[in-house]
């Protein structure tokens, strides 16, 4: 382990910890990390004593005016090292409140401190002190754990979750972040606790849920919330996509797994976690929209417009932020299935316009999520599918060169309509602007200031009204 614990930060907590006459040991997810080669830019040091005072030695021994942030509710004290956040904190033996996640704290030593953590892969130490100084420390058999990519907890399941509920969705999370798989007490005793999430705050929550969103494989965790039925509480409308009617014979795909599968297919093309967000919430109406038609089948009119309309409500729920994100994934539900009309029909230039300009800039991500949704067990079909769709794309580049639709804004602005008509703010003054922006989507006149113009004055002129004599 010595070769991981070369940095300077070391040798300088280990000098201050012995003059302290207290042991420290490097702890959690840093000895975690070293082990799996990740990077990491948080340590934890915890002192056999008291860590405020080890990070003001510490930050002594540096000198240059080193701060040493101190949260005094918590007996925790931070500072900043060379790149690294360095975090101190007295062993602790703690037990917890069951009406909250806030633990009474008492001192304690270093196994009692390796007890209360939540998985044996974060409760490794390693040693800073002179007779052992880079020894590692694994009484629960982590680095074991580590090499079968299990996520274990080192007290039995039921105190290690029930003490601290936040950790079921850690342990989900590291799930799907690590790709470890969970041991099968711990899954029953998270499937058993569940309710106990209720007292976790829901930013806390959305936290681990944006961290399962941001993995390479989101479906990992996704589908432990869901077998383990934490995700009916967390996010009961995705939970509400699963399953499978059949009527008359047919029936219609588990909206929840195929949800799950466009998120997958959408990871590698994007490291943007709101337009994951929108892969989660496309198909989020189905439930709401569900009919079966006679002699035709199952039917989901309206979901995207509906899903949409959801947006909102959900994002409030799960305290995502309300702004222009939220705006931007209801944009991308709406639009959702623009493109792949476009597959079906004999695609018309207007209509490939009217998508551009109501993607704006966002019509690339439309396009990555639509190629996303296309889904099916029917690889003839996908194929089709996707050859179709790489169509659309041509003719979307296409028309988008030769017209600039992009962030467009129609070229006449209403101050240039009331000066040209001499007219205070009214209806005609929309009327025009309408038909201005209708006749270039339907490409009735090209997408110039001379044609919009001469269009302006045209209309005016139908609608009764003179021009300025400048005109
Ligand atoms: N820990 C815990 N229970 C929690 C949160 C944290 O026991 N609910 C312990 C673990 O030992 C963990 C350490 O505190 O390794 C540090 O926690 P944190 O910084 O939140 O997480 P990391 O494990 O470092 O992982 P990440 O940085 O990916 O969140």
């Amino acid at each position: 382990m010595k070769k991981h614990i070369q940095h300077p930060i070391f040798n300088l907590v280990s000098a201050a910890a012995e003059e302290l006459k207290i042991d420290a040991y490097v702890i959690g997810g840093f000895v975690r990390d070293i082990i799996l080669e990740r990077p990491c830019k948080d340590i934890d040091v915890v002192a056999i004593g008291s860590g405020i005072e080890l990070a003001k030695a510490v930050a002594k021994k540096i000198g240059k005016r080193t701060k040493v942030t101190v949260f005094k509710n918590f007996g925790t004290a931070m500072l900043i090292y060379k790149g690294y956040e360095v975090e101190f904190v007295g062993a602790r033996k703690e037990s917890y409140d069951r009406g909250s996640r806030k633990p009474i704290v008492e001192d304690g030593t270093l196994e009692d401190d390796q007890n209360r953590r939540d998985f044996t892969i974060n409760a490794l130490a390693i040693s800073l002190n002179k007779n052992n100084f880079g020894e590692l420390l694994d009484p629960f058999g982590g680095l074991k754990d580590i090499e079968t990519k299990t996520l274990k907890t080192p007290l039995g399941p039921d105190i290690t979750y029930s003490d601290d509920p936040l950790r079921m969705m850690r342990a989900i999370r590291f799930a799907s972040q690590l790709n470890f798989t969970i041991d099968d007490a711990s899954l029953e005793s998270i499937a058993k606790n569940k309710k106990r999430i209720d007292i976790v705050s829901k930013e806390r929550i959305i936290v681990e849920l944006n961290k399962i969103i941001m993995s390479t494989k989101p479906s990992i965790g996704f589908e432990i919330l869901f077998n383990t039925g934490l995700l009916e509480i967390i996010f009961p409308a995705l939970d509400n996509l699963k399953g499978v009617e059949i009527v008359n014979g047919k029936g219609h795909k588990d909206n929840f797994y195929h949800t799950i599968e466009v998120l997958d297919n959408i990871c590698p093309n994007t490291n943007s976690l709101w337009l994951r967000w929108a892969a989660i919430m496309h198909d989020i109406a189905k439930p709401a929209t569900k009919r079966f038609e006679k002699g035709h089948g199952w039917t989901f009119h309206g979901h995207e417009d509906k899903g949409a309309r959801m947006v909102p409500k959900l994002f409030k729920e799960l305290k995502l932020p309300l702004d222009h994100k939220m705006k931007y994934v209801q944009k991308l539900v709406l639009l959702h299935l623009r493109p792949i009309a476009l597959v079906k029909d004999i695609v018309s230039d207007s209509a490939v316009r009217r998508l551009l300009f109501e993607a704006g800039e966002d019509i690339d991500d439309l396009m990555t999520l639509c190629n996303a949704d296309i889904t099916s067990k029917n690889q003839t079909k996908v194929k089709r599918f996707k050859e179709n769709f790489a169509l659309v794309k041509i003719k979307l580049k296409e028309i988008e060169e030769k017209d600039q639709l992009r962030n467009w804004q129609p070229p006449i602005t209403g101050e240039l309509i009331m000066e040209t008509f001499n007219l205070k703010p009214c209806r005609e003054i929309g009327t025009i602007k309408d038909a201005i922006r209708e006749a270039i989507l339907e490409g009735d006149i090209d997408n110039s200031d001379k044609a919009a113009f001469e269009l302006m004055i045209a209309k005016g002129k139908e609608l009764g009204l003179t021009t300025n004599k400048k005109h």
